[in-house]
């Protein structure tokens, strides 16, 4: 079950700014992609991109040889859009339609990632069941890829409250069944001239 609320807001931002009027925007996902080269995960590995919206995280995956690639979203408009254009290429991908809180996979991740949509749960519960996710989907020595505002981000995106994390709040969170790869704060530019500071990590899955 969807969140009619999200959903509208999801859908009213996707219908209506183009994929570079929104402060998320980049033409090319350069620290996640920096990420996953790091973690030299084979072709065939699944992926899924969580909350992808527009992103062209895809593409690139794409472009890189990927051949299992799940991407999710709240917005069937973003989705749309993504497919859109990618043309052709977009029926190599599976399109998942889904809120991330009532998500059921049908599969087991060995690349979860995840751009700035962990951090717009502000429940806890929404935030332990996300976690409880992620241990049941991810593979053994799988990897998790979290992108969130950090502690001197932004209280807000896309108008909506979210949760600021630091590099120790976000493991005390992941610990009992992820350990740190590594984590980054870096700073994105978003279309509007301004900064946005985000903090990157990687997890991997404990055996
Ligand atoms: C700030 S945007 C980031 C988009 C993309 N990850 C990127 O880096 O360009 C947040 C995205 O998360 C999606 N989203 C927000 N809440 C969600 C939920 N509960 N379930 C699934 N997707 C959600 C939104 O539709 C939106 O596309």
């Amino acid at each position: 079950m969807i969140d009619k609320k999200l959903e509208k807001h999801w859908e009213n931002v996707y219908s209506n700014k183009k994929e570079n009027e929104v402060s998320w925007y980049q033409k090319y996902p350069d620290k996640s992609i920096e990420l996953i080269k790091s973690l030299n995960i084979n072709l065939n590995s699944s992926i899924i991109d969580i909350g992808a919206g527009e992103s062209r995280l895809v593409d690139s995956l794409l472009e890189m040889g990927y051949k299992n690639i799940d991407v999710l979203d709240i917005s069937r408009t973003a989705i749309e859009k993504a497919k859109k254009r990618l043309g052709d290429k977009s029926l190599l991908v599976n399109w998942i339609v889904s809120d991330v809180n009532n998500f059921i996979p049908k599969k087991k991740y060995d690349l979860w990632h995840d751009r700035a949509a962990f951090h717009f749960l502000k429940k806890n519960n929404q935030i332990k069941n996300y976690i409880s996710l992620t241990n049941n989907s991810i593979t053994t020595n799988g990897k998790l890829i979290l992108a969130t505002f950090s502690s001197n981000g932004p209280m807000k995106c896309s108008g909506l409250d979210v949760t600021r994390y630091s590099k120790e709040s976000l493991i005390k969170e992941f610990k009992n069944h992820f350990t740190l790869s590594n984590s980054f704060i870096t700073s994105h530019l978003t279309p509007f001239n301004t900064f946005q500071e985000f903090l990157f990590i990687s997890f991997k899955k404990k055996s």
